[in-house]
């Protein structure tokens, strides 16, 4: 049996990946450490309370002390760290916890599994992997690359990094701490960048959960500046078995792009999850859901273009998303139909004052 160590499993992502892991029953166990923030929530996992496959344990990847003892605990084949702060729209309001968590807690966690990874054996054996066989995986994002003009063509591996908002700077100086213990100290590392993901377990303050729950609240779906900023969707399981993909064949410091090809405008996504919804469960008034759309101040320094180019992670490891956004959104909006207590649950307590705050919701 494998164990992986995989960092902020309660949140979006990370919650898909385990469950996506532990499909079809895979012999695989998942130690899984989670702050809880705001963002983290064990509901995501209720469906494996009780697979003793996975184990959650509540705590800070920055917690030097806490993530040596679970190394040495559980001898894990391979770190993934999904854990960050992740809503650029909160890092603007306040860095700090970006910088904490995103830079600062990175740092703490890979000098914990250096330390862990330099005492490993030579031979792998049944209870413990070998120095040469440990992979360090580090999730992030494309936002690191900065934005792109319409003529522009999407992010290769090998463009700039130019973050723009505080979280997108947060997550390229982790994705530098990634690279130099890889190059300084020969640590097996694999960095992943995707594109926006959306899917079940996506909390409702970014765009594609907040339109569904304001639209089915009877709220408006606020849309920043002229709503024409593109975005490159990726269906969330299609991002999980991307991530398994690099982890099983990746070559070491390495970087690989991750995308689906799709490239929306804000407002075409939105006027998509209206009609969708129409369809699926029309306003008893009979007026369409597009009729909540209401422009709202434009988010600063808001980047104009995301688009990756998926081509690398295609040609050398030969994987391909298995949704199209069609097939992709209208799947996710019969998901948040289905999970309204799920939605309910998340959307109370703090979320709720920061979003009244926001926009008066
Ligand atoms: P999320 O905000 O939904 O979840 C983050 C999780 O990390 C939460 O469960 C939270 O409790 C946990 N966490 C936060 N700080 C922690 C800490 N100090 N120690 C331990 N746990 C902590 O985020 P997400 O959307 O699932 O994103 C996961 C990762 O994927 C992030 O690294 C993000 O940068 C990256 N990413 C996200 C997207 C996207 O579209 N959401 C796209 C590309 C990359
Ligand atoms: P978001 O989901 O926050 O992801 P990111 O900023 O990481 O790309 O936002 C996606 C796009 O939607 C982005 O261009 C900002 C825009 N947006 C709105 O227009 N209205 C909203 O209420 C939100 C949350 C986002």
């Amino acid at each position: 049996m494998k164990t992986l160590l995989v960092t902020g499993c309660a949140g979006f992502i990370g919650s898909n990946f385990v469950h996506t892991l532990l499909a079809g029953g895979r012999d695989v166990k998942v130690v899984n450490l989670d702050k809880l923030t705001y963002a983290g929530n064990l509901a995501n996992l209720a469906s494996l309370q009780d697979d003793p496959r996975h184990v959650f344990v509540q705590g800070d990847i920055g917690d030097r002390a806490l993530v040596e003892r679970l190394l040495q605990e559980h001898s894990p084949d391979a770190v993934v760290n999904f854990a960050a702060e992740s809503h650029v729209d909160r890092s603007i309001h306040g860095p700090g916890d970006f910088i904490q968590t995103n830079v600062v807690g990175t740092f703490n966690l890979l000098e914990a599994v250096r330390a862990y990874w330099g005492a490993l054996p030579d031979m792998a054996s049944d209870v413990r992997p070998s120095r040469a066989s440990f992979r360090f995986l580090h999730v992030s994002t494309d936002e690191v690359y900065g934005t792109l003009s319409p003529a522009d063509p999407p992010f290769a591996e090998t463009h700039p990094y130019e973050p723009n908002s505080p979280y997108s700077a947060s997550k390229a100086a982790s994705d530098h701490l990634v690279r130099a213990w890889h190059h300084t100290y020969g640590m097996p590392v694999l960095t992943t960048n995707c594109s926006n993901n959306y899917g079940p377990y996506h909390f409702p303050e970014k765009l594609i959960p907040l339109v569904i729950h304001n639209a089915l609240a009877g709220k408006p779906l606020p849309i920043y500046g002229d709503g024409q900023q593109v975005r490159d969707w990726l269906y969330v399981e299609d991002h999980c078995r991307a991530i398994l993909r690099v982890l099983e064949a990746g070559q070491l410091g390495e970087t690989y792009n991750i995308g689906g090809w799709n490239e929306k405008a804000n407002l075409d996504v939105v006027r998509t999850l209206c009609a969708i919804l129409d369809e699926l469960k029309p306003r008893a008034d009979g007026k369409p859901y597009a009729s909540q759309i209401t422009y709202v101040k434009d988010r600063p320094g808001h980047d104009r273009r995301y688009a990756i180019d998926a081509r690398k992670i295609e040609r050398e490891l030969g994987w391909k998303p298995q949704e199209t956004f069609e097939t992709g959104i209208r799947k996710t909006v019969q998901w948040y139909l289905d999970h309204a207590d799920w939605v309910e649950g998340v959307t109370s307590g703090n979320y709720r004052h920061w979003l009244v705050k926001q926009y008066g919701a």
